[in-house]
């Protein structure tokens, strides 16, 4: 695999010297936060066929079905203070969307804030997570999780309305190799242009950014309201209008989007 993965990545990106593969792990967020604390290099990248405890946003799990999808993690040292880095699950989830479109020829939308979402179903997620030296981020982890070569049964229960995969929405069975290396390399280009060019990837997300102009439903703890959906700003926040009119920026919780299959 590991071998498979290294062919499909373009000899110019320097990721492709500090690529870890495992057969399986229990997550590899976790694996490359271990790998971070011990010392491993910007652009260091974690990849695993299988995890035991894949982990999603808000404490969830994700169904990660050995050989099926693509579980992926890179560490970032950006060496910068964590509000220039606000943009950043933005900002993967774009590499994510142009991985996708780049081995299948599709281009998945983008919910917000972080799911890839392909025939109205969650096609993949991201889940970035932060390390601290002092005020300064020691490490970033961006961790994706694209559904590759699933089946519906494939599928536990409770996603089988929700969740889809590259082959189910496109018929092609994609290589999950070649679909890592896709992840690396545009995660690499992203990275490049992470602070210098936050307008173009912004505006990219907002162009994909399924969410936009739709009915929503926010949840924040144990607080849920509808709104409309605006704008995205320019760290990822949502900008939503109430029914007094009233408007606010999102930054955290869930947003399903009305009348999206499964999501509402
Ligand atoms: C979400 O949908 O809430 C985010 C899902 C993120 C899943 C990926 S799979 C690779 C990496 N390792 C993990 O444990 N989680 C992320």
């Amino acid at each position: 695999m590991i071998q498979n993965i290294l062919r499909n990545i373009p000899t110019p990106c320097p990721w492709r010297d500090t690529v870890y593969w495992y057969d399986t792990v229990d997550s590899t967020n976790t694996k490359a936060k271990e790998l971070a604390k011990a010392g491993a290099l910007h652009g260091t990248v974690v990849i695993a066929g299988n995890q035991t405890a894949g982990r999603g946003r808000m404490g969830r799990s994700f169904s990660s079905l050995e050989g099926k999808g693509v579980y992926l993690s890179v560490i970032l040292r950006p060496g910068c203070t964590a509000d220039r880095l606000m943009h950043l699950t933005c900002a993967a989830g774009v590499a994510a969307m142009k991985a996708v479109e780049a081995v299948c020829g599709v281009c998945p939308d983008i919910k917000w804030a972080n799911d890839l979402v392909l025939g109205g179903k969650k096609l993949g997620g991201i889940l970035t997570e932060l390390g601290f030296a002092g005020n300064i981020v020691d490490y970033a982890i961006i961790g994706i999780g694209i559904n590759c070569c699933q089946q519906e049964e494939d599928f536990p229960e409770e996603l089988k309305d929700i969740a889809t995969s590259m082959w189910l929405q496109t018929g092609r069975r994609i290589d999950p190799a070649s679909l890592a290396a896709a992840l690396t390399e545009q995660l690499f280009f992203t990275d490049w242009s992470l602070l210098s060019g936050k307008k173009q990837l912004m505006d990219t997300y907002r162009q994909h950014c399924i969410t936009l102009g739709k009915e929503i439903v926010v949840v924040q703890n144990d607080i849920k309201y509808t709104a409309t959906a605006i704008d995205v700003d320019q760290d990822g926040g949502l900008l939503v209008r109430l029914a007094d009119g009233a408007e606010k920026i999102v930054n955290f919780g869930e947003v399903s989007i009305r009348g999206l299959c499964g999501y509402v």
